[in-house]
Order: C-alpha cells, then sequence, then structure tokens
C-alpha cells in the first residue's frame, strides 16, 4: 500500500512512519523540512498529487504547549485550519480514492467533561486553555463529514489522548506535557540539580498513549481497511488516567533522580480530569494490549538519556 505520513517528521508522524515501514509498506514521510507547505493549496496540490496514495496519515499540525497555544490563538486557528482545508481539497482533486487517518487531539472534547465518549463530542465548548487548537481539531470531523457527504471522501477518524514516547522536540514550547517532564527529570538527574520546577499544581489527570501504539492501531486499521465500523469515530482508550504528581514520581524513580520536586501553582492545569471512554475501541480492536505505562516511560527515559545533551 502507498501511504504518505503527513508531518512526517513530527512526534507522532515519525512513530507512525517507523511501524509502517517495518511492514514494506511503501511509506513517504512529508512535512514542510521536505519542502511541502500545507498552508499552500498549490504546494498541497502538487506534492499530493505527485506521490497520489492509497492513505494518508494526517499528523501534519501546527502545535506546542498549552502556553504556547494560547499566547499564540490567532496564528494556531489560522495555520491549522487552511492546512486542513488545503489538504481535503487537494485530496478531492488529486487522489479521491484515498483513505485519511485523522489523529484528532482529545483537547477537541468539551472541556467540562471527565469521561470522553465519542458521541459527546459536541456537547459543550472546548477548554478555554485551548479554545482555538481545540476548536481546528473539532473541524477535522466536520470535513470529513462534509467531505464525505460531498466528494465520497474517506476518512478515519481516532480521538487520542496525550501522547508520550520518543521523537519529540526538545524544544520547551514544542514538547508535549509528558515527554517534556521525562526531558526536564533527565536533564536535572544528569546536571545534578538538587531541585526541579515543574508548572502547576500536579493535579491535574490525564490519560497517557504510548506513541508506538498509537502507530500500531493505525497499522492495523491500514491493514483492516475493508471491514465495517470505521465510519464514526473511535476514541484511542485505556479509561485509565494518572495524575501529574503520580507521574512525576514514576519518572523521578525511573531515572533515579535524588533532588526535590517544585511546583509553580501560578501556571494553569488546563481541564481538570480527561480520560477516554473505551467501550467503542474495545469493539473495534479485540485484544489489543498497550504498552504498560511504567515500561513505556522507562523506555522514554532511555530515548531522553540517548539524545543527551538537549
Ligand atoms: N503529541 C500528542 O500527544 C498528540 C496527541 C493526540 C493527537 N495528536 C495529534 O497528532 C498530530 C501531530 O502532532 P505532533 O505531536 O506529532 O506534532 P509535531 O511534533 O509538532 O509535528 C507536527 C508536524 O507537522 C509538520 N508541519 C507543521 N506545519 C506544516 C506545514 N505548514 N506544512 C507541512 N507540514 C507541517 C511539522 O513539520 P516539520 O517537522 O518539518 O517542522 C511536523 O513534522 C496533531 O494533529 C496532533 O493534534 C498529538
Amino acid at each position: 500500500m502507498k501511504i504518505l505520513v503527513l508531518g512526517g517528521h513530527g512526534f507522532v508522524g515519525r512513530n507512525v512512519a517507523d511501524v509502517l515501514r517495518e511492514l514494506r509498506h511503501e511509506v513517504t514521510s512529508l512535512s514542510r523540512r521536505d519542502g511541502l507547505d500545507l498552508t499552500d493549496y498549490e504546494s498541497t496540490e502538487k506534492h499530493i498529487t505527485d506521490i497520489t496514495p492509497d492513505l494518508i496519515v494526517n499528523c501534519a499540525a501546527e502545535v506546542g504547549s498549552l502556553n504556547y497555544v494560547s499566547m499564540k490563538a490567532a496564528d494556531i486557528f489560522d495555520v491549522n485550519m487552511r492546512m486542513l482545508l488545503n489538504l481535503y481539497k487537494a485530496v478531492k482533486v488529486g487522489t479521491p480514492d484515498a483513505v485519511i487517518f485523522n489523529p484528532v487531539a482529545n483537547c477537541a472534547f468539551p472541556g467540562i467533561s471527565e469521561k470522553y465518549t465519542e458521541s459527546n463530542l459536541w456537547d459543550g465548548s472546548v477548554h478555554q486553555s485551548v479554545f482555538a487548537y481545540g476548536n481546528t481539531r473539532r473541524m477535522m470531523i466536520v470535513l470529513s463529514e462534509t467531505y464525505s457527504t460531498q466528494y465520497g471522501l474517506r476518512s478515519i477518524n481516532f480521538f487520542v489522548p496525550n501522547m508520550y514516547g520518543p521523537y519529540d522536540s526538545t524544544d520547551p514550547n514544542k514538547a508535549h506535557a509528558l515527554n517534556a517532564l521525562i526531558g526536564k527529570v533527565v536533564k536535572a538527574q544528569r546536571e545534578g540539580l538538587g531541585q526541579l520546577e515543574v508548572w502547576g499544581s500536579g493535579g491535574a489527570i490525564r490519560e497517557w498513549l504510548y506513541a508506538p501504539d498509537c502507530a500500531r492501531i493505525f497499522l492495523q486499521t491500514a491493514e483492516r481497511l475493508d471491514e465495517y465500523g470505521w465510519d464514526e469515530p473511535i476514541n484511542i482508550g485505556q479509561n485509565y488516567g494518572l495524575s501529574v504528581r503520580e507521574l512525576i514520581n514514576i519518572i523521578v524513580r525511573e531515572a533515579r533522580y535524588e533532588g526535590a520536586i517544585v511546583w509553580n501553582r501560578s501556571m494553569p492545569d488546563g481541564a481538570p480530569k480527561k480520560v477516554m471512554d473505551d467501550t467503542r475501541f474495545h469493539k473495534q480492536f479485540p485484544g489489543f494490549i498497550f504498552t504498560d505505562l511504567v515500561a513505556g516511560i522507562r523506555e522514554t527515559i532511555r530515548y531522553y538519556e540517548s539524545i543527551y545533551p538537549f
């Protein structure tokens, strides 16, 4: 199968491309650094038409920390909407039989919900801390549905919790929550820092997905496209959350950091709790075994140790 991974040099895209290549699919990774600019329609159409993939895994986005997406709210909305609008239009023109996989960040769900169920997506506004980015993620669902209705384009949408694992950016504005914590602790341990500041109160509860697990789910889906059940969005859910404080305890222990953790409560926590209902996931992926959180954190610590200093 000819697969195009958009944003294939980013955190999620690189994990996805690695796993898809293992199974000898013909995988092309494209992102800004290859000359593709999804904010530009001509560039988007040219690259899509040149490759004419059977499957597009859409891991391209302009995204970063909570602070980054709030400070740059207008740019985040503008750039991400243009990328999505150009992508769908170019697929319609250049490769209308291709299937598009969208990893939709779970910040698309209503900010007040504690448990995210696919059918409750529209039951309230996204959390204020992710107003711009979360609304662009909702538009992935709108684009999928409207392009399906009018042009017959096929998209498969996965709601995805926060991910962690290898290959994330080490830029503090860009690194994702758990990876940023792991990177900070590894750095502090290597540099023998006596104390380490962590933003927020530590009380926010989140569900965490090991990025290579997300990649394995995409691979399984790619190989079962003819089956039923892909028309509705699916949570990649485990219905299991852990507080940031509990996570820090695991990281500190696994990285053998001996300094103190200081919580900077002046920084926002974001939504208090986010866990994903896993009912539909179990129907669609019976028997799928997620990587144990401690084992995944251990692997990610090894990754950060291997790229130190960063
Ligand atoms: N990370 C998570 O925890 C998580 C969780 C749930 C869902 N997701 C979703 O997964 C997707 C990818 O996230 P990520 O964490 O992998 O982000 P990331 O590490 O920042 O990667 C984004 C990728 O998009 C590319 N890109 C940005 N602007 C572009 C443009 N104008 N034209 C072409 N490519 C462009 C980047 O290119 P360069 O590398 O060349 O700069 C990069 O490869 C997003 O939709 C995100 O919401 C992520």
